[in-house]
């Protein structure tokens, strides 16, 4: 007799490992699990849990001792995990440490002696309102009659004459010139400008907020501040760090309608799925450059996967509602928007949340042959509690961890302790 199983499968990509001599990737297949049930390297809690020690485990001991409560308890044994999934907590939820928070919150109490609750940490920019010095970024303080963050400045410092250290201690679209004996705030170049290290400077210029540097001549590898989306194909770019990125949802990108290859603004070419990249001798040229070769299953037949939605439509809008959130993000004269660790009182989610959570409904792409893959077609981010009210803060925090546009793009950073999240594909397969 046959019984139909559901396994419900995620995946984990595990990027860059050549399998057997086939140069395709292997993709490693990882269960995910639900709350309460045993977790480890290959049964990843879905999001919203954390892989965490069990409170009924013998002792807290760890793993290996679960055979030897075996044979302790002989007869009705059934072994307790050491690790089980657990509730995260979100905003103002108590905790024991920080690993009970949902990231990147932080288990602290407001002052000492009260209860420790999830809280957001350093977020605020200057001049934003605090009511202590955590809440406000590093390298910035609460000042204490304002509430009103401020740069953070040693005795020595002031003596010495400096407003700033570091450039978030400056107002918006302004850096700190650490090169002048006393250390000023300077404004940042504007579009056009060079930028950059620059020949004879001691002090790399910087753009305004929201432009990009990028490599715009050959000769001399000069770079220029670019508005985002603006170069046309065939231009000089730079990836720089800030090339497009689908997987995520946002896209960022100095090319208009392309993308940088590294050195120029290109509309990427897709190669057709029926492409078996791990043949190198009928296809020796393999995937192309924003494509990587997947192995399709255990026989390691490849595909080649594009790296970021490759329908153009998608695209196109996608990368108008980047725009809407840049220049929603400069009206409101967010900084750091590229790096900041966009929590739910930031300067950007406060003011443009509701853009961060359309560019996350619309425009995360995942592969059909990687799928991880929480995000694509049919997913939808209303299921899990985010962005149905971007404005509470608690369930931002997904929205908030995953749309990063830190330089080195790290796919979900924030979500490293359970890098895969949801349980996404639904299989059967037979069982005797
Ligand atoms: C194809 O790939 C295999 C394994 O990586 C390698 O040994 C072989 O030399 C490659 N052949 C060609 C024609 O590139
Ligand atoms: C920084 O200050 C130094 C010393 O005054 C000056 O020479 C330099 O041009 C300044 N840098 C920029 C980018 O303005
Ligand atoms: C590159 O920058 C240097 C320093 O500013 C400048 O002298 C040079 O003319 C620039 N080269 C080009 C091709 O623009
Ligand atoms: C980028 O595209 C140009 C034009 O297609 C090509 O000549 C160049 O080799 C590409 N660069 C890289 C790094 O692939
Ligand atoms: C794809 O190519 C690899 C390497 O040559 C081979 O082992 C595999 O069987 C091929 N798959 C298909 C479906 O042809
Ligand atoms: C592996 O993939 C190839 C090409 O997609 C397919 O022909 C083959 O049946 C697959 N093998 C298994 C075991 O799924």
């Amino acid at each position: 007799m046959f019984k139909e199983i559901i396994l419900f499968i995620c995946v984990l990509l595990v990027t860059g490992t050549i399998v057997n001599g086939q140069n395709c990737n292997k993709v490693t297949k990882l269960g995910c699990v639900g709350l309460n049930e045993e977790c480890n390297e290959e049964n990843v809690c879905v999001y919203g849990l954390g892989c965490l020690q069990n409170p009924m485990y013998p002792n807290n001991k760890p793993p290996m001792s679960v055979e030897a409560s075996a044979v302790d308890n002989s007869q009705n044994f059934s072994p307790v995990p050491a690790t089980i999934c657990q509730l995260l907590g979100n905003i103002g939820d108590p905790c024991a440490n920080s690993d009970y928070c949902k990231m990147p919150l932080v288990c602290t109490s407001a002052s000492s002696g009260n209860t420790k609750t999830c809280q957001q940490v350093e977020y605020q920019q200057l001049g934003g309102d605090c009511g202590s010095d955590t809440d406000c970024m590093e390298t910035l303080e609460c000042s204490p009659f304002e509430k009103v963050c401020i740069p953070s400045l040693s005795d020595s410092n002031v003596r010495n004459g400096h407003q700033c250290l570091y450039d978030i201690q400056c107002p918006y679209n302004m850096y700190c010139n650490t090169t002048m004996t006393q250390f000023r705030c300077i404004d940042r170049a504007t579009v056009g400008q060079q930028c950059g290290s620059i020949m004879g400077e001691a002090l790399a210029v910087k753009c305004q907020e929201h432009l990009l540097c990028t490599v715009t001549e050959m000769i001399d590898g000069n770079s220029t501040c670019v508005e985002p989306f603006s170069l046309a194909e065939g231009s000089v770019c730079s990836t720089n760090n800030q090339n497009l990125q689908g997987v995520n949802g946002m896209f960022l990108s100095p090319c208009k309608a392309s993308v940088c290859n590294g050195t120029q603004c290109v509309v990427p070419q897709w190669t057709m799925p029926s492409m078996n990249c791990s043949d190198n001798e009928t296809n020796p040229m393999g995937c192309g450059q924003f494509e990587s070769c997947t192995c399709t299953n255990d026989t390691y037949s490849g595909v080649c996967d594009a790296e970021f939605t490759p329908t153009s439509d998608v695209f196109s809008q996608c990368t108008q509602m980047s725009s809407d959130f840049i220049q929603c993000a400069v009206d409101n004269k967010c900084q750091s928007m590229y790096q900041a660790s966009l929590l739910p009182s930031s300067c950007i989610m406060e003011n443009c949340g509701s853009h961060v959570c359309d560019i996350q409904a619309k425009c995360i792409y995942a592969s059909p042959n990687q799928a991880p893959m929480c995000s694509e077609a049919g997913f939808s981010l209303d299921k899990y509690g985010v962005c149905q009210n971007h404005a509470s803060a608690a369930d931002s925090i997904r929205v908030v961890s995953s749309l990063s546009f830190n330089e080195n793009f790290n796919i979900n950073k924030i979500e490293s302790r359970t890098r895969i999240s949801w349980a996404k594909e639904a299989v059967t397969k037979k069982d005797q």
